[in-house]
């Protein structure tokens, strides 16, 4: 018999719902909220007013475009955290009241760990090549930047991670600095496209080997732009795609030489992205170079895949239901990554 699995996410900025069977992804319906952008940031009030508003058709919807409905559903998965609480209250509320007016089982799950685990997530009649255990993940987003090995999919060791910023922080809080709206990294990426990356350079940070740091860097921009505009008036407007090339060089050149050197410490070959820098055009093109060198298998993920959604939160619940997993109704949301055993 198939196992019918709904999944919902509200971790942050994006309402999605997925519907997997058997573990194949049968629809993905995302709701992104627009009123953020105005505040250069996530608002986290705003954003769980949105959740409650977006929740139900988004879950419709899923089960609409998979051509199921309710009633078939076998199992609920959803996002207990980390993210903003008041969005996380969101849909593990819904998911807890669905599943007590089915009557169907519940299954928590790590929004880091559906970040890693993405790269599985496969569409009906799609032949695609996975990475085999144990592989590394750099997994870079708005919130997190880490270097993960990923033993099974549920066994994980994070080899390093940020002290400070995470790298996607780093693109929005540049992108702020340029005026150039919120979220920061798909314009900074556009805009580096037409630039000399090599026209600027920025300090890099000196920490612990496999971890990150990018508030050094956000200031280095910052004063920068401040000296060079008390010349220049118009030093930004003018110069406005080498900065984010350059700006974007640096960042890139961080997170692929701390995956070198994990993937030399760790002898794995193995090598994935995930979270949504991993739509980074520059990191994509750098992991790939790196990779043919050192001979990696290198698996890019879906662009579809690289931001916040449900299927990847679905293909993490549903390794987490085979493996016997089930939550409580009375298990709260937990916005920290520390929260979790993981
Ligand atoms: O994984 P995600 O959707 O949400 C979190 O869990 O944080 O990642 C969002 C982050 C934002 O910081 C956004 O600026 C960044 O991913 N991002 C990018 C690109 N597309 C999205 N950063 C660099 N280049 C991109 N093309
Ligand atoms: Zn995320």
């Amino acid at each position: 018999m198939s196992i019918i699995l709904l999944a919902i996410e509200s971790s942050c900025d994006d309402t999605s719902a997925a519907l997997l069977k058997d573990g194949v992804l049968l629809s993905n319906i995302m709701a992104s909220q627009e009123v953020h952008k105005k505040y250069g940031g996530v608002v986290p009030e705003l954003a769980s007013r949105a959740h409650q508003q977006n929740i139900l058709p988004v879950v419709e919807g899923a089960l609409k475009e998979a051509g199921y409905n309710i009633t078939q559903v076998d199992v609920i998965a959803y996002t207990r955290g980390p993210g903003l609480l008041g969005s996380l209250i969101v849909g593990s509320s819904f998911a807890k009241g669905l599943s007590l007016a089915l009557n169907k089982p519940l299954v928590d799950v790590n929004h880091l760990q559906g970040h890693l685990l993405s790269p599985f997530i496969v569409e009906p009649n799609q032949q695609k090549r996975v990475p085999q255990f144990p592989y590394l993940s750099l997994l870079v987003s708005g919130g997190h930047t880490q270097i993960v090995l990923v033993n099974s999919p549920l066994e994980y060791e994070v080899l390093g991670k940020t002290i400070d910023d995470a790298a996607g922080e780093a693109f929005d809080k540049c992108a702020k600095l340029l005026n150039l709206g919120y979220p920061g990294g798909p314009v900074v990426d556009k805009y580096a496209k037409e630039g000399n990356p090599l026209k600027y350079k920025f300090a890099k940070p000196v920490v612990g080997e496999l971890d990150f740091s990018f508030s050094g860097l956000k200031t280095s921009l910052l004063y920068f732009l401040r000296d060079q505009t008390k010349e220049n008036q118009n030093f930004i407007s003018e110069n406005i795609y080498d900065i984010c090339a350059s700006f974007q060089y640096t960042v890139v050149d961080i997170l692929v030489d701390k995956l070198a050197r994990a993937a030399k410490k760790t002898g794995v070959k193995e090598i994935t992205l995930s979270g949504g820098v991993s739509a980074n055009s520059l990191l994509r093109k750098k992991v790939e170079e790196r990779g043919a060198k050192l001979n990696w298998n290198t698996y890019l993920p879906d662009f579809k895949f690289t931001t916040d959604n449900a299927a990847m939160i679905g293909i993490a619940g549903y390794y987490r239901y085979l493996a016997g997993y089930s939550a409580t109704h009375d298990l709260s949301p937990a916005s920290r990554a520390k929260e979790f055993s993981l």
